[in-house]
């Protein structure tokens, strides 16, 4: 084994990069012998010095990330920091000064990762992210090296555990969004802003990554349709039970069937008891891939929280470091088959309509009349009336985004028609 240690700089030491620094000092032997050398902590920048951090050395402790960044010493910078800047310019100057780069930021890699796979490759250095997308859980490594001889036609996850700790209490309880949300910000499962996380930012970039890695072709935030969950009722879970379903907040990555295009999507769906994405609870992840050898495979555990996401980080540490004392680099971008992002209106899929609508007769006629003008077939339909007012739940088969719409659209028109209570998607099929 090689005596002189390799140096690495955490950038960050909050929730993720105390754990990092924890477990490189407490597994630091293991660490040395998997690697076949040890790695020092050779500095930490944080915001707040004078913040007591258990058993990190307070001569490490910096608010100058950019200088450490530039000691050029360094083999590995780790990222902890989250954010676009100054985690970007940070990263960028870290391949200038010659170290290899490990992060857990979905956000800025998702924005740039392909601008930052280019510095990283100019200068020879690694850039490993395997805790941006669902924590602990090993997704980036199979996709980008145990999968490499497949071919990933769809990617289909639960990638944010706050989103799904809440429509999970919904389900078991039957509670609203806001009290389901109550109890997720009391347990300390949502921020006490939970906006990425209701709104799908969070899961849309992390779809962003996936999609690219998946596809090998790249595919920016910007590109993912993303449609939060605060709009889902109690209603919509009593009705998605009546189908046998329930309800997540899904990533769907999809490689058009014609292999031309790809899609990348966030939004609540229905999803069969049966699939193994239902019985995903509480706060845990899972992500489900198929592909044309491999078939169907799940990936499945905790997708936050510091130990779990510092499990990612300290592999890629070990991995990064391996690469550096072989003198080599691993798999870097790979975005060669370059195929265009379709737009939602072109995603094919089931839904599930609820209509209020007056009980009288032909409204039924009138309203299949309207979806089968635009294409939409029907499956199945159920009304129930009462008083003069009724509801009408339409399940259709398989269609385009854009046809559904239009059929929303003129539907809304209708007299006959008072309202349009719920549309979701059905997933899982
Ligand atoms: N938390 C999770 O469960 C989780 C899961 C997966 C991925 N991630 C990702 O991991 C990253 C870190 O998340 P976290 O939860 O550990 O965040 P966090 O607890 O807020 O920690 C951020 C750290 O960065 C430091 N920092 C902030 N601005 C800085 C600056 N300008 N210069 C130097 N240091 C600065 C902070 O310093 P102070 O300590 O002085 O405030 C703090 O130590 C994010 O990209 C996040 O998306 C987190």
């Amino acid at each position: 084994m090689r005596t002189r240690p390799l140096k690495v700089a955490l950038l960050g030491c909050g929730v993720v990069g105390s754990e990092v620094a924890r477990i490189m000092t407490t597994q630091a032997v293991d660490l040395a012998a998997r690697i076949g050398a040890p790695v020092e902590l050779a500095g930490v920048a944080v915001r707040r010095p004078d913040r007591v951090r258990e058993g990190i050395a307070p001569e490490l402790v910096t608010t100058d990330a950019t200088a450490l960044v530039k000691r050029g010493d360094l083999d590995v910078v780790v990222e902890v920091i989250g954010g676009i800047e100054p985690a970007r310019t940070l990263i960028t100057t870290a391949f200038e000064h010659g170290a290899s780069v490990v992060s857990a930021n979905k956000a800025l890699l998702a924005q740039d990762g392909a601008a930052l796979h280019a510095v990283a490759e100019e200068h020879g250095k690694d850039l490993y992210y395997e805790a941006a997308v669902a924590g602990a859980i090993p997704l980036i490594r199979p996709l980008r090296e145990s999968l490499a001889g497949d071919k990933v036609n769809r990617v289909l996850g639960i990638v944010n555990g706050t989103t799904n700790f809440i429509l999970d209490a919904m389900d078991t309880t039957g509670a609203g969004y806001q009290e389901a949300l109550d109890e997720a910000t009391a347990l300390g499962y949502a921020e006490a802003d939970p906006t990425a996380d209701v709104e799908g930012f969070d899961a849309a970039a992390k779809a962003a990554i996936l999609a690219g890695i998946a596809f090998h072709t790249r595919v920016r935030l910007d590109d993912v349709h993303r449609e939060g969950m605060t709009e889902v009722t109690a209603a919509d879970f009593a009705s998605a039970r009546e189908m046998g379903c329930t309800i997540k907040l899904l990533a769907i990555c999809e490689r058009a069937a014609d292999g031309g295009s790809v899609t990348a999507r966030v939004h609540p769906a229905m999803i069969p008891l049966t699939h193994p994405l239902a019985s995903v609870r509480g706060a845990y992840n899972a992500v489900f891939v198929e592909s044309d050898a491999s078939g169907q495979l799940m990936f499945y555990g905790p997708g936050a929280g510091g130990a779990p996401t510092a499990s990612a980080v300290l592999g890629d540490l070990v991995a990064v470091c391996r690469n550096r004392l072989g003198g080599t680099t691993g798999p870097g971008e790979s975005a060669y088959a370059a195929l265009p992002v379709s737009p939602m209106g072109e995603v094919v899929t089931r839904y599930h309509i609820s209509l209020d609508v007056a009980d009288k007769p032909g409204v039924l006629a009138q309203v299949a009349t309207v979806f089968a003008e635009h294409g939409v077939s029907i499956d199945t339909v159920r009304q129930q009336g009462k008083d003069g007012e009724a509801s009408l739940v339409v399940v259709t088969h398989r269609a385009s985004d854009a046809a559904l719409g239009g059929t929303v659209d003129v539907l809304r028109k209708l007299d006959t028609v008072r309202g349009v209570a719920s549309i979701m998607r059905v997933e899982g099929e």
